[in-house]
């Protein structure tokens, strides 16, 4: 989603405002710009596409000036080109702006009339006449921004610079996240921790319905009738936020390979090895008096919770309904305050997931944030929050995260099952001590199925469709392979629940149609082999991605087979994510595709 810069700085900004723009760049985008004050007007620079065309027409083209904005746009209103890049002028007033403004077709025809006309195609520009107009008839800025605050509905974080106020930013949020962030002599604004991490060392958050007045001596406060508040100046923990590829060819491969370390971190946090006992706080949660769970989660954070659910329905017989937030907000679900909700979120930002989370507060029920961005609006909104750990995942397509994701909620079934007394304490111990194992055997899988994995990628680059089954906690995993395969090779891939194939997909099969089979040896390994025999039968091209006991014990021919160690059924998902992960990131090297910015995807969905 768009990302968001702003500087009132004491030198020359616009290189600083697009090295910063670059570390929002794993968000997704499809143009970039920036404004700054020159000699007293505003000059502005767009690009379409990447950032490089930015600096391109930028070294053509230079500005020159110590306040600015800068952008890069995910296009929602408006296809992405020069024209519909941000920043949006209308006289002497530009804006940037991250999320959706939903009355905009209503404002535009009020606005119709105005000087110039619309140059863009997009909702945004409607702020800027806003503001041109009030200005106009004489408001002040602060009371510009407020009435135009006032008139807009939807989602929005809005930076506005005024030609007349040249050391000044005034930004609001409504939805999509914005912080404010403190220097020596200057002040930023962006859109995360992250793009402020190399200037800033401290940072407050805007909250929802927030306007803040950003000038080089620091920022004041209020709401959208313009009472003063107050946030928090917390600090800026610069060395996690530094982001680097280190040796590796993409963030992605990077953030494969960080997998051992950072779900060691997690387990680390969450379980008490040497007494075998999980170690999860957080007493405003207690599942002995829970009814029944709900989980509600977009994309790959979805998925891990389909797994969750497995776990949490097995060791603490605590039902479990799990839906796509999308769906979630909107189903109307009957909700008692006896029931406990979970949202999953790497961001912590997801637009549905929030309003899933706001349903569910309202409901009375009592909440709980898996997140990895701990500052994150969901994060701060929920009754009690379970950080990943996960550290900053930058490539779109997330892995560690979900790896993360999943030692948390293997975590949390536990303590769920102890706490509900359906956990003995010695299987406790044994269930513990199997989480211990994972980052070993992560460690092992990843420099072991590498050089076989890479030569499988080419194979598969030649297909159009891919399919994936899985039973169990093999089924979410289907899901999640074919999810990550399609968003960054674009070959068509769908999961499916093994036992499901007969009921349609098998009509797909032939040998045209590679199928790929994660199935471990356990307990429905046999099921699975009876449903690879079906997909043999009708020439379909097997690739089976199993264990030692699982490798031996089927004799099927396959196009390949990937065998990863033996290992306890519970620990198994996060294991043979890695293989998954792998096959899709070696297939889109070779594809050459993009694989850190898949085209049209973004890595926080702050809109609907
Ligand atoms: C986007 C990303 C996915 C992610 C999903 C949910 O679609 O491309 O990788 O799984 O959003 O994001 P969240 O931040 O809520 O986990």
């Amino acid at each position: 989603m768009c990302g968001i810069v702003g500087i009132v700085g004491t030198g020359a900004v616009s290189e600083r405002m697009v090295d910063a723009l670059k570390r929002l760049e794993y968000r997704g985008y499809d143009s970039a710009g920036i404004a700054v004050i020159e000699n007293g007007s505003i000059v502005r620079r767009r690009a379409q596409g990447k950032l490089d065309n930015l600096r391109e027409v930028l070294a053509s083209s230079p500005v020159d000036g110590t306040t600015g904005i800068a952008h890069t746009r995910w296009a929602t209103h408006g296809v992405p080109n020069e024209a519909n890049a941000h920043p949006h002028i209308a006289d002497n007033v530009a804006v940037v702006h991250n999320g959706i403004i939903e009355n905009f077709a209503e404002l535009r025809a009020e606005l119709a009339h105005e000087p110039d006309g619309f140059e863009s195609d997009t909702d945004t520009e409607v702020v800027a006449k806003l503001l041109a107009k009030y200005r106009r008839e004489g408001m002040a800025p602060r009371d510009a921004v407020l009435a135009m605050l006032k008139k807009v509905t939807g989602a929005f974080a809005l930076v506005i610079l005024f030609q007349d106020r040249p050391e000044t930013l005034y930004v609001a949020r409504f939805g999509p996240p914005l912080a404010v962030g403190f220097g020596h002599g200057e002040m930023y604004v962006g859109s995360d921790a992250i793009a402020l991490a190399p200037f800033a060392d401290g940072i407050a958050y805007l909250e929802d319905g927030d306007m803040a007045i950003v000038d080089r001596d620091g920022v004041e406060f209020c709401d959208f009738d313009g009472n003063a508040l107050s946030r928090p100046r917390q600090p800026l923990q610069l060395a996690s936020m530094m982001i680097d590829k280190g040796n590796h060819r993409h963030f992605m491969e990077k953030e494969i390979f960080d997998q051992p370390e950072v779900v060691s971190h997690t387990f680390g946090h969450y379980c008490d090895f040497a007494h075998g006992r999980i170690a999860v706080n957080g007493d405003e949660i207690d599942f002995s008096r829970v009814s029944r769970l709900a989980i509600a989660a977009c994309g790959t954070a979805y998925l891990s919770g389909l797994i969750g659910k497995y776990w949490i329905e097995r060791f603490a017989r605590l039902p479990v309904e799990i839906d796509v937030a999308s769906e979630f907000r909107y189903r109307e679900m009957p909700l008692s305050p006896d029931e406990l909700a979970l949202f999953i979120s790497q961001s912590g930002e997801t637009a549905d997931t929030l309003a899933s989370l706001r349903y569910c507060k309202q409901n009375g029920l009592k909440t709980g944030a898996l997140v990895n961005v701990t500052g994150s609006t969901i994060a701060r909104e929920a009754d009690a929050v379970f950080p990943i750990l996960a550290g900053p995942e930058i490539s779109v397509a997330s892995t560690k995260a979900f790896t993360c994701q999943l030692a948390l909620m293997a975590s949390l079934a536990l303590r769920a099952g102890r706490e509900r007394g359906t956990l003995p304490v010695e299987e406790e111990k044994t269930l513990v001590h199997q989480l211990s194992e994972v980052p070993r055997l992560m460690n092992h899988v990843l420099h072991t199925v590498q050089p076989q994995i890479e030569k499988l990628a080419r194979d598969l680059s030649r297909f159009n469709h891919v399919l994936y089954l899985g039973r169990g906690t093999s089924y979410p995993l289907a899901l999640e392979g074919a999810l990550k395969l399609k968003e960054i090779t674009y070959i068509h891939a769908e999961g499916y629940a093994a036992g499901e194939l007969k009921h349609g997909p098998i009509a797909l099969i032939d040998e045209n149609m590679p199928v790929i089979v994660i199935a471990p040896y356990d307990r429905f390994f046999e099921k699975t082999v009876s449903n690879m025999q079906e997909v043999a039968a009708r020439d379909g091209r097997i690739i089976f991605i199993t264990d030692e006991r699982g490798a031996a014990a089927s004799k099927l021919e396959t196009m390949q087979t990937i065998v990863l160690p033996d290992m306890p059924e519970f620990i198994a998902p996060m294991i043979f994510a890695l293989p998954i992960q792998l096959l899709a990131y070696h297939t889109a090297v070779f594809m050459g595709t993009d694989a850190d910015q898949p085209r049209n995807l973004a890595k926080a969905v702050t809109v609907e």
